[in-house]
């Protein structure tokens, strides 16, 4: 019992009075999740004509150009703040070819969402060549199979060219290679698109958890992982020094990822920087709660609040969710 905290009444001390109504809850909260906390990740994949859905990630699907323009009207309506494109060609190729080339599907996607949106959303376009690469790494590789960071510093600042070209609002490079934010704000200033700001996959971990999302974007390497350029799971000091150096390179805003089991580098890194925090949502915690929500195991609409807002309450000022639109609905009603 916990009369002590300043009453008389031993069965009502602070805490519960203050938590007696949904009112009294919802005026004391310290956190709040509203709709424009929150930014929706898409797959655009070219060559179809009706979405296809994703088995590993039951709700989500990857777009047809037309599909994604719908889904982009409805984010907006909801009131998101944005969308983060990823981009499925028909063709890939050793170099990542189509994640640079005009016609490319991304290109092409955010083109048209461009036109059809003007500034309502902010665009976001990750920067990778995972998905454009036959041997699907995040960047070229020499002979040996290793990758080769600085030819794919190279790759990067020309893709990030091509989106910005293309009408993104908001470069983010998710590729992990020493250098890539220096090389892709050389890259946009020289090609002078020195407005558009890069919103760096700062602290982004070797993760069990991007399971779905490697048949989402159909980008599973081929041979060998991620583990020598994304982060070790132990550690935490690492996250700090990266984000601190894509700072120090110019980026404009970091994100975490993932977020659920990384909260802790959520919140030292939102302590550490002046700089707008992003989490990142996996597509294996999305797979998650959909697998256990499916068996009846737990209530769906509240555990993904939950997850959210324990994503804020840890730190970070916007989240991306497959959820967004969503819990946007869930927020507004
Ligand atoms: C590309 C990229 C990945 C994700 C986002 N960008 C995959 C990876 O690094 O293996 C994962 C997102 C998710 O799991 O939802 N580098």
């Amino acid at each position: 019992m916990t009369s002590g905290q300043g009453g008389t009444n031993p069965g009502f001390a602070r805490g519960r009075r203050l938590r007696s109504t949904p009112a009294m809850r919802r005026w004391t909260a310290q956190t709040r999740l509203a709709p424009a906390d929150l930014v929706l990740p898409v797959f655009v994949k070219q060559g179809i004509s009706e979405p296809v859905p994703i088995s590993s990630m039951p709700g989500v699907v990857q777009h047809s150009p037309e599909s994604l323009r719908k889904a982009a009207a409805e984010a907006a309506e909801v009131g998101i703040s944005g969308l983060m494109l990823f981009g499925i060609p028909a063709e890939k190729d050793a170099v990542g070819s189509q994640a640079d080339a005009a016609d490319g599907i991304v290109n092409v996607a955010l083109q048209q969402l461009r036109a059809d949106l003007g500034d309502e959303l902010v665009l976001m376009a990750d920067l990778c060549l995972c998905e454009y690469t036959d041997h699907g790494h995040c960047g070229v590789v020499t002979p040996a199979g290793v990758v080769d960071n600085d030819p794919t510093l190279d790759r990067y600042a020309a893709v990030a060219i091509a989106q910005a070209q293309a009408g993104a609002h908001v470069i983010a490079p998710s590729g992990m290679m020493d250098g890539q934010v220096a090389a892709i704000r050389a890259g946009l200033d020289s090609a002078a698109f020195t407005g558009t700001p890069i919103l760096a996959y700062a602290a982004k971990y070797a993760s069990g958890f991007y399971g779905p999302f490697r048949e989402a974007a159909e980008g599973a390497p081929q041979f060998g992982d991620r583990s020598t350029y994304q982060m070790d799971p132990p550690n935490t000091d690492e996250a700090l020094r990266e984000v601190a150096q894509d700072i120090a390179e110019g980026a404009d805003a970091v994100m975490v990822k993932p977020a659920g089991p990384y909260l802790d580098i959520v919140a030292r890194v939102a302590d550490a920087v002046d700089v707008p925090v992003s989490a990142y949502q996996v597509s294996g915690e999305y797979a998650m709660v959909e697998a256990a929500a499916a068996n009846g195991w737990i209530d769906r609409e509240r555990a993904v609040l939950e997850t959210l807002t324990a994503i804020r309450r840890a730190g970070a000022g916007s989240v991306l969710t497959y959820w967004a639109v969503e819990a946007a609905r869930w927020l507004r009603r």
